[in-house]
């Protein structure tokens, strides 16, 4: 199996989704398969201008020179692509948006129904088949995830594939405070990443387990509440800078 991160956080490998994506590059690897990890925040991806050309004049081919140029090739050979996509204003931060959008290069302009009887593209090259997203949220309730999951799994099936698993993380807010209480998480999404690669799925238990959040509503407000103080402290030495400053 040959598997393609893409990790959307605009900061990129510092973020709590990178130390997610490298958990599941490692089980994945450890399960046989290869992997690529792409960050949208060290790349230059424009946004899709909708010129179509892809579609009537060069199909398959994005008129655009960025680096897409790097993204479709791995695309093109990838069974695996995984969504690395923190949460950002309730889907999908724009950079890695514009990465899904330009991946309508893949697409004839002609129309069929699916299996659903719903209206698609068929496809001009095919896009990986499995898909996963793997995602973490500032906040701590599970169901800030709910509109970039039903985006990911919509996309999924529009590129002929399917949605396989979606390992969402909430609470990076207080995981930033205090790392270590990731790492139970970090070792069943490894789980996940090697189930993935021997068996194609993430186990119902591995996949319950990693939907149980890393810790208690309490425990995170105890958490947010450093996270405030810091902020707080922060604010005010700034104040006073800009004061003596005037
Ligand atoms: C522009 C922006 C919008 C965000 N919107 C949300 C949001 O709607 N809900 C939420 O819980 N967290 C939100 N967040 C917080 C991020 O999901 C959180 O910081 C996450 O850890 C970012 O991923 P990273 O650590 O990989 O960079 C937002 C962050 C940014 C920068």
């Amino acid at each position: 199996m040959r598997a393609l991160i893409i990790n959307g956080s605009a900061r990129g490998a510092k973020g709590v989704t990178a130390k997610m994506g490298r958990a599941l590059a490692e089980g994945l690897v450890r399960g046989g398969a290869s992997v690529d990890t792409l960050f949208v925040a060290d790349m230059n991806i424009a946004p899709c201008t909708a010129c179509l050309s892809c579609m009537h004049l060069n199909p398959g081919h994005c008129a655009q020179r960025d680096d897409m140029d790097v993204v479709l090739p791995l695309l093109k050979r990838a069974d695996l692509l995984v969504w690395a996509a923190p949460v950002y204003t309730d889907t999908m931060s724009a950079q890695l948006k514009a990465v899904m959008d330009r991946t309508i290069c893949s697409r004839q302009p002609f129309l069929y129904a699916d299996a659903a009887g719903l209206t698609r593209h068929p496809m001009t090259w095919a896009m990986p088949q499995k898909v996963m997203l793997i995602s973490t949220c500032s906040f701590p309730e599970p169901v800030t995830f709910e509109p970039l999951v039903a985006t990911i799994r919509a996309q999924a099936i529009n590129l002929g594939g399917r949605c396989i698993a979606e390992l969402c993380v909430p609470g990076s807010l207080a995981i930033q405070m205090e790392p270590s209480v990731l790492e139970t998480h970090l070792a069943l999404i490894a789980q996940a990443g090697m189930e993935v690669a021997q068996e194609g799925r993430v186990r119902p238990v591995t996949l319950e387990a990693i939907k149980r959040p890393p810790f208690s509503v309490d425990r995170y407000r105890e958490l947010a509440g450093r996270y405030e103080e810091w902020c707080r402290k922060k604010q005010a030495k700034m104040a006073e800078k800009r004061l003596n400053e005037s």
